[in-house]
């Protein structure tokens, strides 16, 4: 017999949908399943990632309380955020995420330590020694760290680490400090939280390539070197325009038999808009592959998409024509993609 509890869980979706009716949310009633609770079924995982001038949309937090089971600061982590003067932290941001997803019972991926973007003006307006840029990285990382520590089931801790064919990326830590900096990373990330899952981050690595092949290259130099390294996560943000990444299973697994869990951490799949009814049905379908895949290989905990809705997706601002990405349309209505993935999960 279900609970009451589950009786009257409200599915975001439809409660977006009564809200936008004027129907109050205490009055809708709805026993289906969330895609969190698909998800656990396989032991997965189903989030979303946010951002704080979001938190503001009720309509939109209700779905995002209560359809995801993890969830992303998409940038109320990043270091611009976090060190906005040298030595001077402030986790105001990802604290309130933080909060709210704990009040939601949600677990927080951390994103992100390393990363050659949105960084501050103090550290990319200046020259440093090694010795110097060192000692800045390690007390940003563990302070950080630290700071959530017990709160944030996995870290990226470096992201973005290579270039499309696979050498590494020249940011200010590879130049100044050589590649031994993303070892040096996780050994401080583990110390500061020792139970925090530490993952190298990238897009383009979905499918097997010089990037992702690069990534396996490494993540075998450490394990052999003893650095902690504890998953790989794939960014997957796919363009209907530059086909599926149809080696993506397979390189899951590849990286799972290294004894690494996976994950599918940052998902979209933008398209040129207006978007028509047949891109928004193979949308829907790269959704349901990409689920299956994940749900395929063992050590694929889970999946979070780029935020869930395109209200507030990344892509228009930076593809210039492009849209659509997410399962949930501007207005908070289920597209085909979110009727696909629920399809895939159950
Ligand atoms: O904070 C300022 C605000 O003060 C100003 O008024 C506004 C005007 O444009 O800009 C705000 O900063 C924006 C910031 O997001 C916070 O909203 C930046 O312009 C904007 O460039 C930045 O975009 C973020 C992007 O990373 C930066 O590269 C996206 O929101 C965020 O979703 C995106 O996330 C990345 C992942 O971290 C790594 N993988 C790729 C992914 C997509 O780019």
């Amino acid at each position: 017999m279900r609970s009451t509890r589950t009786r009257l869980r409200l599915t975001g979706a439809l409660v977006a949908l009564l809200l936008s009716a004027g129907v109050p949310a205490a009055q809708a009633v709805d026993d289906q399943p969330t895609l969190a609770e698909l998800a656990q079924r396989h032991g997965r995982y189903f989030g979303s990632a946010t951002d704080n001038p979001e938190l503001t949309d009720e309509p939109y937090k209700a779905i995002l309380g209560t359809e995801f089971d993890m969830i992303t600061p998409g940038n109320g982590m990043k270091w611009y955020a976090t060190e906005p003067q040298q030595g001077v932290f402030d986790f105001s941001k990802g604290d309130e995420i933080v909060n709210l997803a704990r009040a939601n019972h949600q677990r927080v991926r951390g994103h992100t330590l390393v990363w050659h973007s949105q960084l501050p003006g103090w550290l990319t307006s200046r020259d440093w020694t090694a010795d110097e840029l060192r000692a800045v990285l390690k007390k940003h990382i563990q302070t950080e760290v630290r700071h959530y520590k017990g709160k944030v089931y996995a870290w990226d801790v470096v992201n973005e680490a290579f270039n499309e064919d696979g050498t590494y990326r020249e940011t200010i830590f590879y130049k100044t400090l050589g590649p031994g900096y993303i070892a040096d990373a996780l050994r401080w990330a583990h110390q500061a939280d020792p139970k925090a899952k530490l993952y190298l981050n990238d897009y383009n690595v979905e499918g097997t390539g010089p990037k992702s092949d690069a990534y396996y290259r490494l993540v075998k130099e450490l394990q052999a070197q003893g650095v902690p390294i504890h998953g790989f996560g794939m960014q997957a943000h796919l363009a209907l325009q530059y086909g599926y990444p149809s080696t993506l299973e397979d390189n899951l697994r590849r990286f799972s038999r290294l004894g690494l869990d996976t994950a599918l951490t940052e998902v979209d799949v933008r398209m040129y808009v207006p978007a028509d009814d047949a891109e928004l049905a193979t949308q829907a379908q790269w959704y349901r592959d990409m689920t299956e895949a994940c749900l395929a290989v063992r050590r694929c905990v889970g999946i979070t998409l780029w935020d869930y809705t395109d209200r507030y997706s990344w892509i228009p601002a930076f593809f210039d024509g492009e849209g659509a990405a997410l399962p949930w349309d501007e207005e908070l209505r289920p597209k085909p993609a979110y009727f696909a993935i629920r399809d895939a999960l159950q």
